[in-house]
């Protein structure tokens, strides 16, 4: 596996990589891994002939109050394990070489961005397609692909590069992966490092808590009472605090309450121990979608 850290670099080396018909998957990450982005790599690796994982700790998608600094940053570690998985080359840009001095743009993308995290966290989906149509642009990726557990993000970029005609022919498919979970449920992210032993054992009950608030649902019970139990439920557990808690239209994301004609999603955002942990999962509509 390479390992390029300058534009040149990068440039130099999906030209050795790129030949007549070969295919390239861009997987970006801020690092940390855990076998959430490994299944992305796999993924990438079964649709493209070559996978580019990217790694850069985004300073522009955390606001002023957030975890930058303490961040966690494991880029042997990471690196060794992007190259056991068959990664061709790794995409770990300096702060200099993805914000030169004087650079001056933002991406905005209004509507979906703005409710959910979005209104919990101002600007940082700003950063979050800054940097992704930056990293669009300097891979040129067939395809790139995204968990699926940051559910607004994904529908932010695949609004970003349909506005902007980044998606065919140049990035071909924007792939959305399934969210892997630990044994008790809990989506995997690298922020659950910070739980503590007790808040980790009490974080299942957001999953759990989901579940039965879908189940609740899809019964046909008020979607206001089983997102009001859904909260009761999470705060009886130890969470500290419930960002949001709401029933959407998986496309817009703009709150429904009623699951009638549209794929519905369920997104919460609820912090425990001073750790802001997210998740979703699909919404059966009389049956006929899945849940993720
Ligand atoms: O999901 C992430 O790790 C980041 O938000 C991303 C997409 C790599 C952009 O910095």
């Amino acid at each position: 596996m390479q390992t390029a850290t300058t534009l040149d670099m990068l440039r130099n080396a999906l030209a050795k990589l790129r030949h007549a018909g070969s295919t390239v998957a861009l997987v970006p990450t801020m690092g940390a891994l855990h076998e959430g982005h490994l299944a992305l790599v796999r993924e990438a690796r079964a649709k493209c002939d070559h996978v580019v994982a990217s790694i850069f700790v985004n300073p522009t998608q955390f606001g002023p109050n957030e975890d930058l600094d303490a961040y966690p940053r494991q880029l042997a570690q990471d690196s060794a394990m992007l190259e056991a998985e068959g990664v061709a080359l790794l995409w770990a840009p300096t702060l200099e070489a993805m914000y030169p001095d004087g650079f001056a743009t933002t991406i905005s993308v209004s509507g979906v961005s703005e409710g959910q995290c979005g209104a919990a966290r101002p600007g940082h989906f700003d950063g979050v397609a800054t940097v992704v149509c930056k990293l669009f642009n300097q891979v040129m990726p067939d395809m790139a692909f995204f968990g699926e557990k940051d559910f607004q993000q994904l529908a932010v970029i695949r609004a970003m590069a349909r506005d902007l005609d980044l998606t065919r022919p140049h990035v071909r498919d924007i792939v959305g992966v399934p969210t892997v979970r630990e044994a008790d449920g809990l989506a995997m992210s690298s922020r659950n490092r910070y739980l503590s032993q007790r808040d980790r054992a009490a974080a299942a009950a957001l999953p759990r808590a989901m579940k039965a608030a879908i189940a609740a649902i899809e019964a046909g019970e008020d979607v206001g009472q089983a997102l009001a139990a859904l909260k009761d439920a999470l705060l009886g557990a130890g969470f500290d605090r419930i960002d949001y808690a709401e029933l959407v239209d998986s496309t817009s994301l703009a709150a429904l309450d009623s699951v009638n004609c549209v794929p519905a999603r369920l997104l919460v955002a609820a912090r425990i121990g001073g750790t802001r942990l997210i998740d979703n999962m699909g919404v059966s509509i009389k049956g006929q979608y899945q849940q993720a």
